[in-house]
């Protein structure tokens, strides 16, 4: 199945299936927001999308980071989603061969990501594809 899969970068005509598939992550951004990250030009950003046919199935979109402690880049999966349709058939690792492929490109030496406790499926998928826990994770909400 993944044959008929075409791996683009995002363009701004893709804002509704993006806004679509986000909802599928269970996040509902705003509109302007979502169009200015899926059409920015910037070194540090890459959005990719599947597509099969003309319809958009699957976005991953991924940011380089500086880190002072490391004389080197990491870049982050911001985001990784396929349309509940089109699962388990291999897009996603399409997807994320093409985040890892951005990353290396914008000099990043790895590639990392943080995904809930409860999506067992997303674990598995990482394992799979040779991510391994590292860390905890931290947050806080600093501004309104
Ligand atoms: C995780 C995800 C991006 C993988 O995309 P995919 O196209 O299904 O991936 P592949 O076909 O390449 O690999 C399938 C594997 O992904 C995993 N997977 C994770 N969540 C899944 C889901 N809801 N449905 C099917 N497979 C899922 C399974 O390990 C599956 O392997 P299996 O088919 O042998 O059970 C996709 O399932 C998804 O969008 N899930 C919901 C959103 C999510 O959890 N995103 C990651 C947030 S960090």
């Amino acid at each position: 199945m993944t044959a008929s899969v075409r791996i683009r970068r995002a363009r701004p005509a893709d804002v509704s299936a993006v806004l679509d598939l986000l909802g599928q992550l269970g996040y509902t951004p705003e509109q302007e927001w979502v169009r200015t990250w899926v059409s920015t030009v910037s070194p540090d950003d890459r959005c990719w999308v599947a597509e099969t046919g003309s319809a958009v199935v699957g976005l991953a979109h991924v940011h380089r980071v500086p880190f002072l402690t490391e004389s080197a880049y990491r870049a982050r999966l911001t985001a990784l989603v396929v349309d509940e349709a089109e699962r388990s058939r291999g897009v996603g690792a399409l997807l994320l061969e093409a985040a890892e492929q951005a990353a290396r490109e914008m000099g990043a030496t790895e590639l990392e990501l943080s995904t809930s406790h409860r999506r067992h499926g997303a674990h598995r998928f990482y394992e799979r594809h040779g991510y391994t826990q590292s860390a905890r994770h931290y947050r806080k909400t600093v501004a309104p």
